[in-house]
């Protein structure tokens, strides 16, 4: 990945691109159905002006809705083929997960979908002010050492630019298993514009009507740690 733009600024990212190796049948999905799936021009080599993406144009006018760090892309996929009135975007860096998802498209045949094969503020640069109706954070690296928490997504460096871009009113959900995840959540969502919507406490302790379980969900359980599910609301 080059970074020698000049206008670029440097943007730490600290988790994998790529683990281990992959199957024949990922490299096929990756090099015949990736390019297809591109939002637009989002990396900077490709677009250093930093053009918004003609969201109108890719997805005919329906609301969309965007999933940060989709993993493996269950949940992705899920809402995509169960709202095919919406558009989805995805972001994903770890191209494994990228070549999973593109796995699942193929057996789900959803056609709504859009996928970032890369860091989400790149794709927050080219997303259109107040464009996106619904954003989901499901379960962002928990980066559990105290010197670490400032590479948490839940930081104003992630949540501004995704503030811009959700139109006022938008939903944004996160979950984690982490309680120190919810804290940080807590008090730094607000602070970006956002306002939590709990009433009681099964609307952080149930997962939401539409949910699928993650994978990342699943090791949690596993290992006897509790989801929380939060839901804000963008304000304004
Ligand atoms: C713990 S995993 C959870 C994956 C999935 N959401 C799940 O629940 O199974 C967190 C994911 O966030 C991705 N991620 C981390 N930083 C990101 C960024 N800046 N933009 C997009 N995705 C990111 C990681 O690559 C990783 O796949």
């Amino acid at each position: 990945m080059s970074i020698d733009h000049p206008q670029r600024p440097h943007r730490n990212f600290y988790g994998r691109f790529k683990g281990k190796h992959l199957k024949q049948s990922q490299k096929t999905y990756l090099d015949e159905d990736l390019a297809a799936l591109s939002p637009g021009a989002v990396d900077w080599e490709t677009n250093p002006e930093r053009t918004n993406l003609d969201l109108d144009g890719l997805f005919g006018g329906r609301p969309v809705w965007l999933e940060i760090g989709f993993g493996g892309g269950e949940h992705l996929v899920h809402q995509a083929a169960n709202n095919p009135d919406v558009g989805i975007i995805g972001a994903e860096p770890y191209i494994n997960g990228v070549a999973m998802l593109l796995g699942k498209i193929r057996r789900a045949n959803a056609d709504n979908l859009a996928v970032h094969p890369g860091d989400a503020r790149d794709l927050f640069d080219v997303l259109p002010d107040q464009s996106i109706s619904k954003a989901f954070l499901l379960y962002p690296d928990p980066w559990p050492k105290t010197r670490h928490h400032r590479r948490r997504f839940v930081t104003q460096e992630h949540l501004v630019p995704l503030a811009r871009v959700l139109k006022p009113g938008a939903i944004f959900r996160v979950a984690t298993d982490i309680e120190d995840y919810v804290r940080q959540t807590l008090e730094e969502v607000p602070k970006a514009g956002f306002q939590w919507l709990a009433e009681r406490p099964t609307d952080w302790r149930e997962p939401w009507d539409d949910w699928i379980s993650t994978r990342y969900e699943q090791k949690a359980l596993r290992e006897d740690r509790v989801p929380h599910y939060l839901t804000f609301r963008r304000q304004g």
